[in-house]
Formats: C-alpha cells, structure tokens, sequence
C-alpha cells in the first residue's frame, strides 16, 4: 500500500503571526511539500485564528495541487467557511478554547446526531468528511453509522508515552474501522522515532498527518529534506 503523508503546514503560520508579519507563508511551505512529495496539504483553522488565517484558506484552495485537508470544529461559523472554500476534505475535530493544541478526539458517540448533520451538510457539498477520533470501540463505532467515509486516529497518547500497549489499541482500532468500511488516517504527535511502529503495528492506516515535528526537524534539515525523512519511513 502507499501511504499518504499529509503535511500540517499550521507551524508556519504560528512563527508568521507570532510576529503579526507577512512571512512564512504557509501557502509557501504548502508548495515545497507538494513539490517534495506530501501527498495532501493540511490546515486546522481555529475558532480563535492562532495560526491559519482564513485569507490562508482562500489562498491555499486556489493553489494547492494535491488535496486539502482542513481540520475544524462543527461550529455554524466553521459551517460557513468550509462551505464557502469547499475544500477536498474537511477532519471534524473537537476545539476546546484556550488548549494548546487538539487534546482528544471528537466524541462522535456522545453527539452521534449533532456529527452526523454537519457531516452530511459538508457531503451535500461534495467535501469528504473525516472524524478525528480516539482510537475507542465506541468512537469508531459512531463513525461507521455517521455517514463519513474516513476516521482519522488519534496518537497522542502513542507520541506521548511510547506505550506499546497504545500500539495495540490503535492497530485494533483501524481494523475495526476498516471492518466498517471506513479509510483510516492516523495523527498527532508524530514523530521520527515513533511513527516508524506505528506503520508496522497498523499497516492499514494509508495516511499520516503530521506537523509540529516535521516542521521543527525542517528548521534544522530544511523543509524538504524533513519531508523526504518521513516519506522514507513511510514507503
Ligand atoms: N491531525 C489532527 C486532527 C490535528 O489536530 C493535528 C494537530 O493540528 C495533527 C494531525 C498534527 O499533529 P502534530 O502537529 O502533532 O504533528
């Protein structure tokens, strides 16, 4: 299978409004990823506009030739947005103000009605809906019955504690997913020295999402030799 590697281009946009200035472009980074081989292009925007600007967003459909993720919470202001830049996927994620980055997945089985109605506002629109969620029974449960056809698992805990056990409940997790028909996406915390397990443990996950790490080893290695060290252990 060839795995997918999705770059979160949204650290660029954090050093570029840490300074409320023009530069790094995000949308810059996006094309050198492309051109380096990522295969999709992902942007969170937030309700409180940390990093990706919603000029980004306009900027980033009109440019990006591979496909657009981009992460939101199932906000009616989201709702908008989303419906407006209609880009190729959009990853319902839980938002809580003031975090400081996505701490746990959506509670699709909590709010399996609320999820599901907004995901079928976005496919009426013809976006593909994925839902990051816990790698939970419960969660990939709900996400079979909601009407979307991608999950997207969580890994922090797997980045956080190096915890095999955490190996295993994700490679549960995406065969009961893929059981429900679902494609699986993994993110979150993903790094050179724990992503190479995860591929092993659950080779069916055929995308990775991942930012803070790769953009961090970019400032040592540049942006696409970063890219390529990835992509490597991911083939
Ligand atoms: N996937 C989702 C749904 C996320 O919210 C994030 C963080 O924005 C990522 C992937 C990438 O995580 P990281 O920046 O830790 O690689």
């Amino acid at each position: 299978m060839i795995r997918r590697l999705g770059v979160n281009v949204d650290h660029v946009a954090t050093l570029r409004q840490a300074r409320q200035a023009r530069y790094p472009d995000p949308l810059a980074a996006a094309l050198i990823a492309e051109r380096a081989g990522a295969a999709q292009i992902t942007v969170h925007i937030r309700g409180d506009r940390r990093h990706i600007q919603d000029h980004d967003l306009r900027r980033m459909r009109e440019s990006v030739q591979t496909l657009l993720n981009v992460e939101a919470a199932c906000t009616e202001e989201m709702a908008a947005i989303l419906l407006e830049s209609r880009p190729h996927r959009v990853t319902l994620v839980a938002e809580r103000p003031g975090e400081v980055t996505t701490e746990g997945g959506l509670d699709v089985a909590g709010q399996a009605a609320e999820v599901a109605a907004f995901a079928k506002r976005l496919g009426a629109a013809g976006i593909h809906v994925s839902l990051f969620i816990d790698p939970d029974d419960q969660q990939v449960d709900g996400s079979g019955v909601a009407g979307v056809d991608m999950v997207e698992l969580n890994t922090a805990r797997w980045s956080e504690t190096g915890d095999r056990s955490e190996l295993l409940r994700l490679a549960r997790a995406t065969a009961r997913a893929r059981a429900a028909g679902l494609s699986v996406a993994a993110g979150h915390g993903l790094n050179l020295q724990n992503l190479r397990d995860l591929v092993v443990a659950a080779p069916e996950i055929e995308e990775y999402n991942i930012g803070h790490a790769l953009i961090a080893d970019a400032v040592f290695l540049g942006l696409e030799a970063s890219i390529r060290r990835y992509l490597e252990l991911l083939a």
